[in-house]
C-alpha cells in the first residue's frame, strides 16, 4: 500500500510516498524560510499563498520520484491540525481533491502524531511503549504512547515552545529567522558554562516555561553591550536542553519508561542529540532521534502517520474533514 503523504501546517509545502507505512519512496520538501526571513517569522497569508503555488508540483516530483503512477496511491494523508489554519486547509482541500479524483480514502492526520511516527520510520524495531519528547517551533510536550495510535501528554509548556524560544532569542540577537540552526552552528563554538541563564520549573513537574529564560537573555544584553555571540548562543542553548533533559529523565521515571523519542525540529540540534542519551544512559535510559530530515516538518511523517490510523480503523475521514488549527493530540 502506497501512501501520499501531504504537509503544508506551516511553512514547509512537502509531498512524499510511503510504502507499508515504513518505506520512504520520496520526500519531497520545500521550505519558505527565505519567504518570511525578512519578517522575523511566518507570515500566515503569504504561507497559504504559497502552498498553493509550491504543493501541486511536489506532489508531482514525489511521484517521480518514488517511480510509481497515480493508479499506485492506494489512499492520501494529510496534515489536518494544528498548525496556521490557512495553510492547512490549502493541503486539506487539495487531499480532498486527491481523494474524489482518484476515489481513494482521505486521511487526516494530527501534526504532532506525525512527528512521534518519525520514530516509527527511523527505527521500525524499536516498539512502544514510548515515552515521546515533542520538540518543535510551535509546540513542546511530552507524551506517553503506550502503543501507536494512543497518546497521553504528560506535560507540555506552558508558555513558549522551546523551538519557540530558540527562534526569539535569535531575532533578538539579530540572528534571522529560523535561528534554530544558526544557533545550533553558533553554539558548537561557543563556552556553553559562559554565561548563567535560569532552568525555569526544572525542579518541579512535568511541565515547561520557556519565556522566563528568553527575558532573562533581554535583560542580560541590556546590562552587557559587549559579548561574545558564539558563547551566549552555547549558553542558552544549554539552558533549553539542560531543562529538556531533565524533564525527559523524571517522566521516564515517573511513568517507568525505558526508551524515549525525540521528535520535531529541534530534536536536529547537535547539542541536545548529544547531551541528552549521554545523561540519559547513565539511568540505563535510551534516547532515540531520528535523522535530521526527519525531525523537521516533512511529509512522510504525515502519509506514515496516516497509514497506520488506516489500518487501525480500517477506513478514512469523510470528505466533510475539516481542518483544526488547535487540534489536540488525542488517541
Ligand atoms: O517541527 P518543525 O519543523 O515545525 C513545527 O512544527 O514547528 O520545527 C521548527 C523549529 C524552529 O523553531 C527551528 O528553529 C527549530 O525547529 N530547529 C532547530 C534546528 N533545526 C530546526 N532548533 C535547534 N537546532 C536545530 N538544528
Ligand atoms: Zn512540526
Amino acid at each position: 500500500m502506497n501512501v501520499l503523504g501531504i504537509e503544508t501546517s506551516c511553512d514547509e509545502s512537502s509531498a512524499a510516498v510511503v510504502r507499508n507505512g515504513t518505506q520512504i519512496l520520496s520526500n519531497s520538501i520545500y521550505s519558505q524560510a527565505e519567504l518570511h526571513a525578512q519578517f522575523g517569522g511566518v507570515v500566515p497569508e503569504l504561507a497559504s499563498r504559497d502552498h498553493l503555488r509550491r504543493l501541486p508540483p511536489l506532489v508531482q516530483g514525489a511521484l517521480d520520484t518514488a517511480g510509481i503512477s497515480w493508479s499506485e496511491i492506494g489512499a492520501v494523508a494529510v496534515t489536518a491540525g494544528p498548525g496556521l489554519i490557512g495553510p492547512l486547509l490549502v493541503g486539506v482541500s487539495y487531499a480532498k481533491g486527491v481523494s474524489w479524483a482518484r476515489d481513494i480514502p482521505l486521511l487526516g492526520v494530527n501534526h504532532l502524531a506525525a512527528h512521534l511516527f518519525a520514530h516509527r520510520l527511523a527505527h521500525p524495531e524499536s516498539e512502544p511503549p514510548l515515552l515521546g519528547l515533542i520538540v518543535s517551533g510551535g509546540h513542546t510536550s511530552l507524551v506517553e504512547v503506550p502503543q501507536w495510535g494512543q497518546y497521553r501528554v504528560v506535560g507540555s509548556t506552558r508558555d513558549d515552545a522551546a523551538g519557540e524560544a530558540l527562534d526569539k532569542f535569535g531575532r533578538l540577537v539579530g540572528l534571522g529567522y529560523p535561528a534554530g540552526p544558526r544557533i545550533d552552528e553558533l553554539a558548537a563554538q561557543g563556552n556553553p558554562h559562559a554565561i548563567a541563564l535560569p532552568r525555569p520549573l526544572v525542579e518541579t513537574g512535568l511541565d515547561m516555561s520557556f519565556a522566563g529564560l528568553k527575558t532573562a537573555a533581554v535583560y542580560w544584553l541590556r546590562d552587557h553591550p559587549r559579548f561574545r555571540l558564539e558563547d551566549l548562543c552555547a549558553s542558552y542553548l544549554e539552558a533549553v536542553v539542560d531543562v529538556l533533559t531533565e524533564k525527559v529523565m523524571r517522566a521516564a521515571r515517573l511513568l517507568d519508561i525505558g526508551r524515549v523519542a525525540v521528535v520535531g525540529g529541534v530534536a536536529a540540534n547537535t547539542r541536545l542529540r548529544n547531551v541528552l542519551p549521554e545523561r540519559a544512559r547513565e539511568r540505563g535510559l535510551d534516547v532515540l532521534f531520528p535523522p535530521t530530515d526527519l525531525c523537521t516538518d516533512n511529509a512522510a511523517i504525515v502519509a506514515a502517520c496516516g497509514h497506520h490510523r488506516l489500518i487501525s480503523r480500517g477506513q478514512g475521514d469523510s470528505l466533510h474533514l475539516k481542518p483544526d488549527s488547535g487540534l489536540a493530540l488525542s488517541s
